[in-house]
């Protein structure tokens, strides 16, 4: 059967990905985020996954607020990189896994996750800087992607608790999977930050950092949180980051943290990396 070896949670600021494309990442503004990268990057060098279930927010680019789904998952076998504005990413497109994505649509209907099914579907900077903070620029992605939309952006998100549910439930969908695919789980968004309004610029590294902890000990206790509580304490755009906890309950309930990155700032956001495997 196919079997989850990890868990990443990761921001995904436009800006960082402008850093990688634009050959900036040496430069003293990016140099001490990017450094942080590396021991992430060879810890999936070496983990070799076969297949990365990305679980995202799309920004109005695949869908807008005449179309929006709470949960989508990408059954595509091919999915580009999306026009955000500026030409799409000069990254590679990324490549689906049909069967499992099929899979884990079914598996999920039946156990009452009501997931949309997403047979095209461009992926913005939600999910290639992820990709490309994890991978850096290969010609090729090296593991095939799930993409998995999560609607952050139009009021009612989901709550936290329920992307951890819905983690839970891939986790159960995976290790049904009749194949040997070896799968991370990425939790993306956050950390803190507010792009908007008179809070625009707003970073809150303690709780930030708090959030890192609980994630690891005490994922339970973070999805008592309200998404109003992420506005208060991580700013408007800081609600991204219940996303991080449907990678965790695809995880074990005992994790050990391989690795952890937190830097401020990337652009106006603060930018956090987690890796995670089963204890
Ligand atoms: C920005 C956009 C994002 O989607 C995000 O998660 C963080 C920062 C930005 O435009 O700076
Ligand atoms: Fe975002």
């Amino acid at each position: 059967m196919a079997e989850i070896v990890g868990g990443i949670g990761t921001s995904h600021v436009p800006s960082i990905g402008a850093a990688i494309d634009g050959g900036k990442t040496d430069e003293p503004y990016w140099q001490p985020l990017f450094a942080g990268y590396g021991a992430a990057r060879e810890w999936l060098a070496e983990t070799k996954p076969d297949v990365a279930i990305i679980a995202f927010n799309d920004h109005a680019s695949a869908f807008f607020l005449d179309l929006v789904p709470t949960f989508a998952i990408g059954t595509a076998e091919v999915f580009p990189p999306a026009d955000e504005g500026f030409g799409p990413r000069p990254v590679p497109p990324v490549h689906g896994h049909p069967d499992l994505a099929w899979h884990l649509v079914e598996s999920l209907v039946a156990d009452e996750f009501d997931i949309t099914i997403a047979q095209e579907m461009p992926v913005d900077h939600g999910l290639t800087v992820p990709l490309s903070i994890m991978c850096d620029q290969p010609e090729e992605w090296p593991m095939k992607v799930i993409p998995l939309a999560v609607n952050v952006i139009q009021y009612p998100q989901p709550t936290g608790r329920r992307c951890y549910r819905l983690g839970q439930a891939i986790r159960d969908a995976v290790d049904t999977f009749p194949g040997d695919e070896r799968v991370v789980i990425f939790g993306t968004g956050g950390m803190s930050h507010q792009l908007q309004g008179e809070r625009a610029g707003l970073i809150n590294s303690e709780f930030d950092r708090a959030f890192i902890e609980e994630l690891e000990h005490d994922p339970e206790a973070l999805t008592e949180l309200k998404r109003a509580t992420y506005m208060r304490e991580a700013g408007s755009e800081g609600v991204e980051l219940i996303m991080w906890l449907i990678m965790r309950g695809a995880l074990d309930d005992e994790v050990d943290r391989v690795h952890w990155h937190y830097h401020v700032p990337a652009s106006n956001t603060a930018a956090g990396l987690v890796v995670f495997e089963n204890a």
